[in-house]
């Protein structure tokens, strides 16, 4: 079992890979600023309260704690905010990355799974995506993870930085067992404002019904956060097993249309979800579904979770214990 620190781990995936860890016998710390994270959503005495792009820091904390592997999901994740200031984005998630590599260079740590996103293919040309769909981003949130995925490379390559990035689709659902699940602040993601539209009695707007889907709205597909959790897993064992790097998918490969997401919150919940139809959004493609093949073959992976209803009573049941 491996000493493995997880960067962003007081955050919605990062603390649900930290939770998946522990249970499959690994020893994790966690390096986060809190800028966005919740110390409570991590283990008291685990959390190192540190920026990435202090590669000092980073540096003395990755050999102190004898770090093996990191995982690494320090970011900012918002694409409207990523539109409106390009340039936090790519001090953030660029720079910042670049230090956290620098950092793992010096102290010899050499395995790494980086948080890629789904936005890093733009409006794909091929539905369900395959890996090997061209980068195509069409906002700077989307560019920030090319961009580390192309450092990731030459790393690799020059440096031996073994490297696995993920390129996740929709993370949603949560553990309420262990008190973890999703509290963005501000919320973009659909099933938490959905839930909030029912606990508030507040509208939340729904953004397009006329595109060429056969209801009209988006479809997207939702990942089960545990199962993403699962994934990082398997990746970090890869890489510390010898394994080479590679990019994956992580979806299930079934999309979901907004409508159908509205209908399973209406029936977890039992209560309607208070809406009104907006116009559809810039940049919003109609369909966005994973190629999941790859990783399934690659490393066994394959969701447990992937049923719609279960994302979404998991979703409520951490919701109802955080209004
Ligand atoms: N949520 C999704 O659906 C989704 C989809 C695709 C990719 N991702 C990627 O997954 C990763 C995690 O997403 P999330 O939803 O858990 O986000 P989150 O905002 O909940 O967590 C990010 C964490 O990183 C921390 N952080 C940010 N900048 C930091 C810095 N410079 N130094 C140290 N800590 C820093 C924040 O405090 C926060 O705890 C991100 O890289 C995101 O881009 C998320």
């Amino acid at each position: 079992m491996a000493k493995i620190l997880v960067t962003g781990g007081a955050g919605y995936i990062g603390s649900h890979t930290r939770y998946a860890l522990e249970k499959r016998g690994h020893s994790v710390v966690v390096a986060d600023n809190l800028s966005r994270g919740y110390k409570d959503a991590v283990p008291a005495g685990m959390l190192r309260v540190i920026d990435i792009s202090e590669t000092e820091k980073m540096e003395r904390l990755l050999r102190e704690e004898a770090v093996e592997a990191v995982i690494h999901f320090a970011a900012y994740i918002a694409v409207g905010e990523s539109t409106e200031k390009p340039e936090l984005y790519f001090s953030n998630n660029v720079s910042g990355s670049l230090a956290l590599f620098e950092a793992m260079l010096a102290a010899g740590v050499k395995r790494v799974v980086f948080s890629s996103s789904a936005a890093s293919y733009g409006i794909p040309k091929k539905v369900p995506i395959p890996e090997d769909e061209p980068a195509a981003p069409i906002n700077p949130y989307g560019e920030s993870k090319v961009m580390v995925e192309v450092m990731m490379r030459w790393l690799d390559k020059y440096r031996g930085l073994r490297g696995i990035p993920l390129r996740y689709f929709n993370a949603c659902g949560a553990e309420p067992a262990a008190g973890l699940g999703e509290r963005h602040d501000p919320e973009t993601h659909l099933i938490p404002l959905m839930l909030r539209a029912v606990q508030t009695g507040k509208p939340m707007t729904i953004f397009g019904d006329d595109y060429p889907t056969p209801d009209g709205t988006c479809i997207r597909d939702y990942i089960h956060v545990s199962d993403l959790a699962d994934a990082h897993v398997l990746c970090v064992e890869h890489l510390l097993n010898g394994g080479a790097s590679d990019a994956f998918n992580v979806g299930t490969g079934d999309g979901h249309s907004v409508r159908e997401v509205l209908d399973a919150v209406e029936r977890v919940t039992g209560k309607p979800v208070p809406h009104t139809m907006g116009p559809r959004r810039e940049g919003d493609p109609p369909s966005l579904v994973a190629d999941s093949q790859k990783l399934r073959r690659a490393l066994g992976w394959t969701p447990q979770r992937a049923d719609l209803d279960r994302i979404v009573s998991d979703a409520w049941a951490f919701a109802q214990g955080h209004r």
